[in-house]
């Protein structure tokens, strides 16, 4: 190759060297982190802390960023560690009001900056989930949750048949991930974006056989 030739193709061969370079994972997470930082102001309630990932996030966001499923050993990890922070009901009941639940279900409000601390948030469970027939708008990235607890034969939520079925509601509300280790559910006990009150209306509304989602 002469001297002209090897010059011609330097733009060439520094393009393809440029494009056979992607930026690292780790350059990927750095700009994000930066992006975020930079992007997200505290204002009223919502402060800065919320850009901080807890063991759980960070594990699933490396399993994501890989493309692959998260290892097994890992999942069982993250799960065992959800489980535990599971608060069960204080007075042992697990129902409450299904009118409550239906409200609170409705309601998306909640944790961002135009909203007061004082007020209780809502659950934004339609927002995923379709769960009375009546309601006839809902997002799907959940499963239907119309006739939960007749489809899985609770006709007494009281009875010790049904203790397995209650629990595992309970748990799934307090914090999916004990059950789903990336489950895209919001952990609406643990994050304490529902309280034990309102956790046990909403209960009321999957598993009460008088509440409309049974019907
Ligand atoms: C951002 C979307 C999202 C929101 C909001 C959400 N969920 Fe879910 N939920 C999911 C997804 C996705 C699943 C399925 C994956 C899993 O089990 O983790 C699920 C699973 C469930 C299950 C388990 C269903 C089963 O058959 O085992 C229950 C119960 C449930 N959600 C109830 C609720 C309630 C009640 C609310 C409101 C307080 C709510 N969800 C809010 C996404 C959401």
């Amino acid at each position: 190759m002469n001297k002209k030739t090897i010059l011609a193709i330097l733009p060439l061969a520094a393009l393809l060297a440029a494009c056979s370079m992607p930026p690292s994972q780790a350059d990927v997470e750095k700009a994000t982190a930066d992006m975020m930082k930079n992007s997200f102001q505290a204002k009223g309630i919502a402060t800065l802390d919320r850009l901080e990932q807890d063991q759980a996030n960070a594990t699933c966001l490396q399993a994501d960023l890989s493309g692959k499923p998260l290892d097994e050993k890992l999942a069982k990890a993250v799960e065992e560690a959800s489980m535990k922070t599971i608060k069960w009901p204080s007075d042992g009941k697990f129902l409450g009001d299904w009118k409550e639940g239906e409200k609170i279900a409705q309601s998306g409000r909640g944790l961002t900056w135009t909203d007061d601390a004082k007020q209780a948030n809502g659950g934004n469970c339609y927002n995923c989930h379709q769960i009375s027939k009546e309601e006839i708008s809902f997002g799907t990235l959940g499963p239907s949750l119309y006739h939960y607890g007749k489809l899985r034969g609770v006709s007494d939520p009281n009875a010790a048949g049904s203790k397995a079925i209650v629990e595992y509601t309970w748990g799934k509300l307090y914090n999916a991930r004990a059950y789903n280790a990336c489950s895209q559910m919001p952990r609406v006990g643990h994050k304490g974006i529902l309280n034990e009150t309102q956790l046990k209306h909403v209960m009321a509304l999957l598993l009460d056989p008088n509440s409309p989602v049974n019907k």
